[in-house]
């Protein structure tokens, strides 16, 4: 089978039964996305895109014990199996280290257009209402509450603090999911963004109101 069918089908496969949030679906419309982006960016190699966006999220750090090769090194070893040529599995497992967020205050640069991309399509599916939705289900999955008003949102200025951080979802708009279009690469990324954006903060504000008490 063609490589990316068959990769498609792989990690399709794999994540089945996820409910983290890293899911076969997210990772389906990462992949769109990242098509889509593609178009207004040609000298991206769409195979090094679509691979790496379907393997993107192929063994997370957070599931990992903080293993951030993991990723990386499982995605090697797929391609592996299916005799992907060594410079694509080098390309690929560069973007997977580069696409994480990892804290306001932490630069996530990336080395290439096709790590640009896909790190972008990646932060178009945590906003907007499917980010909405993503946000309190990995809450959920967590065990975190949906809002504290007494816990105040920190932005995280080192990858480790971001990783520790329990606070309650809501938190995690402050800490990332409104600061998301501004850490865009590309200009068709950040079309996407204005109407996904203001879609969260009218979200938040009616959110807020309802907390205490308003229509
Ligand atoms: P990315 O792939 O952009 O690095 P993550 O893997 O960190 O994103 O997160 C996967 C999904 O879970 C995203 O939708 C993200 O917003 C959500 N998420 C991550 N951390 C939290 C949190 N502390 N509270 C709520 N949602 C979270
Ligand atoms: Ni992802």
């Amino acid at each position: 089978m063609d490589l990316i069918p068959a990769t498609a089908l792989f990690i399709e496969q794999k994540f089945a039964d996820e409910g983290s949030g890293h899911d076969w679906a997210h990772i389906r419309r990462v992949w769109l996305m990242a098509r889509r982006l593609a178009i207004a960016s040609p000298d991206a190699n769409p195979l090094v895109t679509e691979l790496a966006a379907l393997l993107h999220d192929i063994a997370d750090w957070k599931f990992h014990d903080g293993d951030y090769e993991a990723g990386p090194r499982a995605a090697r070893e797929w391609l592996r199996t299916q005799a992907a040529p060594e410079d694509v599995i080098a390309r690929v497992e560069t973007v997977i280290r580069e696409v994480s967020f990892k804290g306001v205050g932490v630069a996530t640069p990336v080395s290439s257009i096709e790590a640009a991309l896909v790190q972008d399509a990646d932060r178009l599916d945590a906003i907007g209402a499917i980010g909405i939705a993503r946000a309190f289900a990995y809450g959920g999955h967590k065990g975190r509450a949906l809002h504290d008003p007494a816990v105040a949102p920190v932005l995280h200025d080192s990858f480790a603090s971001y990783q520790k951080n329990t606070a309650p979802t809501l938190n995690h708009f402050y800490e990332k999911l409104l600061h998301l279009k501004d850490r865009l690469n590309t200009d068709a990324a950040r079309a996407v963004a204005l109407k996904r954006h203001r879609y969260m903060e009218e979200f938040v504000a009616q959110f807020l109101a309802e907390w205490d008490g308003e229509d």
